[in-house]
């Protein structure tokens, strides 16, 4: 309904400048809402560029979204020599003209937020809700970016190259993008091979608010793309969201070279996690389990925030589990274009063969796995069954799964900080929670929680931008975090000491 914040999840609003609080969203409990929306849904796209990959749908791969045309590396080239030459005149406008531009682009996203929508239930296979949440996040980032940067000190750092994960393709590509201009950077905007079109969407929006072509560039393609764009020695910055191991050859690649002021480049990377989150004997059963559907199930979880590890007490783990295994035969699993769909396809065939696979290996290790059989219409798509399995060692985790795949543990309670430790020794630590009735416990918990966003008795995704800002540190990224105060200032170049100390 209209005024929740995103993804339903009770939280404060925001102020994003201007008085103005977070995105609002849409009532899809309005017939005549839902009317208008099963038109775009249908609605065809117009491509990006004229020839020939087709787009499919993952939820119905008959289903073709539209046809984009890669950039070759060269086309990458010329988008850079433009990007720079205009860099110059960017930076010269002042910081509230660039904010404005933002903003315009916010008030145009939230208008056609219906049109929005087909897009990314078509290209990128979100359920309705997931959809809505993003077009929400996506105009909340640039409010709040374009606030934080009437206030920002430090020149900018050049032209930023901007790459962008799949499964949020309109909010953290618009995020990313929004943050480098805020700051004063020409940008070279690559949305993920899976998702080109709502990638161009969104860029045709901030040109047609104002930010000049010469200054934002749309550059589509695979990863030889982004790799080209992270070569170059013009690019003076990186934003990449996605996996931690083409996070650290992005690393790799920028430390070969220094920026044009003699510093390293910035390489600013949001990448995975193992997400926990601990039950104690204390917890209420009925709020884990609406939790942990959520937390490990919503957007067939591919979240980098998505709950990975269930950790139970063994004093409540058999009720738990079996009140959950309930709840998950309860899940509609279909085509996202269903509003009564919960849990929508994964992104390509590539992710289901290896999250199958994954299931597999684990059941041939001897665990104990739980899947139930999915329905007919999954035959045409890209579909994996929320699947649980059991496992004994958070060890067992050698990898982070991303997808619809929730493992449990059981734990002691005089186990709990050899458990905190083994979490953290995954590496990872992005998000992190505690369902617990104890203010001792959850005081311990927080404080030892390996992870960037901690969350109490409440699911563990959903971050809301300005209100809750996300991100992790370890292999989950550089920080700083998205949506909060400290992520402008590291596209700037740090203003000089004053005093030459
Ligand atoms: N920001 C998202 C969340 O909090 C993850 O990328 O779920």
């Amino acid at each position: 309904p209209v005024g929740r914040p995103h993804d339903g999840i009770a939280a404060p609003h925001a102020i994003l400048g201007d008085g103005r609080a977070n995105s609002a969203g849409m009532d899809l409990a309005d017939e005549d809402t839902l009317e208008a929306l099963a038109a775009t849904l249908r609605a065809g796209l117009s491509g990006v560029g004229d020839a020939p990959r087709s787009m499919m749908n993952p939820a119905d791969t008959r289903d073709v979204v539209g046809t984009v045309r890669d950039a070759m590396p060269d086309a990458g080239q010329a988008a850079i020599a433009t990007a720079e030459a205009a860099a110059p005149g960017w930076e010269a406008k002042p910081a509230a003209t660039r904010a404005a531009m933002l903003e315009r682009a916010a008030d145009l996203m939230e208008a056609r937020m219906p049109a929005l929508l087909g897009p990314i239930v078509r290209e990128a296979g979100k359920s309705l809700p997931n959809a809505i949440a993003e077009v929400r996040e996506a105009v909340d980032f640039l409010r709040y970016y374009a606030a934080e940067a009437r206030g920002l000190a430090g020149r900018p750092l050049g032209p930023v190259a901007c790459i962008a994960p799949w499964n949020f393709p309109l909010a953290i590509f618009t995020g990313q993008v929004a943050a480098a201009l805020a700051a004063g950077n020409a940008v070279l905007a690559k949305p993920a091979e899976e998702v080109p079109l709502i990638g161009g969407t969104a860029v045709a929006i901030l040109h047609e608010a104002g930010v000049p072509r010469e200054v934002l560039h749309l550059v589509v393609g695979d990863g030889t793309v982004g790799a080209a764009l992270v070569a170059d020695a013009r690019v003076q910055g990186v934003m990449f969201t996605g996996s931690t191991a083409v996070a650290r050859l992005i690393n790799r690649e920028l430390a070969k070279r220094l920026g044009r002021d003699g510093l390293p480049v910035p390489l600013v990377a949001e990448t995975g996690g193992q997400n926990a989150l601990v039950v104690d004997s204390s917890a209420q059963p009925e709020q884990v389990v609406a939790d942990v559907l959520a937390s490990a199930f919503d957007s067939a979880g591919q979240r980098c925030s998505a709950l990975r590890l269930l950790c139970l007490q063994d004093d409540v783990a058999d009720g738990i589990i079996a009140m959950l295994k309930g709840a998950m035969a309860e899940l509609r699993v279909g085509r996202p274009d269903r509003l009564d769909t919960d849990v929508g396809p994964v992104i390509s065939a590539e992710a289901r063969q290896g999250l199958l696979a994954h299931v597999a290996a684990m059941r041939d290790a001897g665990h104990a796995v739980h899947a139930l059989p999915l329905p007919p219409e999954c035959d045409q798509g890209h579909f994996v069954a929320p699947t649980l399995i059991e496992i004994d060692r958070v060890a067992s985790l050698t990898q982070e799964v991303f997808g619809p795949i929730l493992h449990v543990l059981r734990f002691r309670r005089d186990g709990m900080d050899q458990l905190l430790r083994d979490i953290a020794a995954t590496g990872y630590a992005l998000t992190f929670g505690v369902h617990s009735r104890i203010d001792e416990t959850i005081d311990r918990l927080v404080e030892a929680a390996p992870a960037g966003n901690v969350y109490v008795n409440r699911s563990i995704i959903g971050a809301v931008v300005g209100v809750q800002p996300f991100g992790g540190h370890g292999l989950s990224g550089t920080g700083p975090k998205a949506g909060g105060p400290l992520y402008l200032p590291r596209l700037v170049r740090a203003a000089p000491p004053p005093h030459g100390g």
